[in-house]
């Protein structure tokens, strides 16, 4: 299996939190449009899981909404975690570690995969912990995956249409992002049932493609 996301590790341990934050307002995240997306899917009373929570974005917004729903946050950078602690475990769960390895006392009815999380990971990858994610959720659980549009150019260098990578003074992040088809193939070999595509525009004019996967 190719493994691009182990790779990938040290780039979101050095970020640092001012850089990240700088990076969503580029990006136009800042303002929750993707969320306020995925949210027209969720009920108030939903249990979230928050796959690579990052330094808390869509916490605060699911915090905002306030969320009745229990929320966890799934994020495997130490340094990121050790942020996440420090303003969030007061009211949420904080779990330091990673996706494919993790487990909850009790399956989630929603999966938040936003902000390109997913094309972290290459495609063998990216197909083992969506089959990972539904098992982890109800009966009618839901996984959200936001990622770049395909053919779009974003601020990565692109080696091809799908492989893309960013190249900073604090690390390197190799991205493979996946066509309608592959994502649509991971969800049928996971056993969802459905799949909504939703193409969408950031604050910034990023266009970006969310996909919900349903049981
Ligand atoms: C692009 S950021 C998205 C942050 C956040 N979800 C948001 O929308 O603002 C991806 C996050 O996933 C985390 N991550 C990457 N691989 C992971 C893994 N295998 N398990 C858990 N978290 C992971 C990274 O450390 C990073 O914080």
């Amino acid at each position: 299996m190719e493994q691009i996301n182990e790779k990938n590790f040290n780039f979101y341990n050095r970020i640092g939190l001012d850089t990240f934050q700088a990076l969503a307002k580029d990006g136009g995240f800042s303002t929750f449009v993707d969320l306020e997306i995925a949210y027209r899917y969720i009920q108030p009373t939903e249990n979230i899981a928050e796959i690579g929570a990052g330094y808390g974005r869509c916490i605060d917004f699911l915090l905002a909404k306030k969320h009745q729903g229990k929320i966890i946050a799934v994020e495997q950078s130490p340094k990121l975690c050790e942020h996440l602690r420090a303003v969030y475990s007061s009211t949420i769960k904080i779990v330091e570690g990673d996706i494919y390895k993790v487990s909850f006392d009790h399956q989630i009815d929603a999966a938040l995969w936003m902000w390109s999380g997913m094309i972290d990971f290459s495609v063998e990858e990216q197909a083992a912990v969506i089959k990972h994610i539904h098992e982890l959720l109800t009966q009618k659980g839901k996984l959200f995956i936001d990622i770049p549009r395909i053919g779009i150019k974003t601020i990565a260098d692109h080696i091809d249409q799908q492989r893309i990578k960013l190249t900073t003074d604090f690390g390197e992040i190799e991205c493979y992002i996946p066509l309608s088809s592959e994502v649509k193939e991971y969800a049928d070999a996971a056993g969802f049932t459905r799949v909504d595509e939703i193409n969408y525009e950031t604050a910034t004019d990023k266009k970006r493609t969310m996909y919900i996967l349903m049981k």
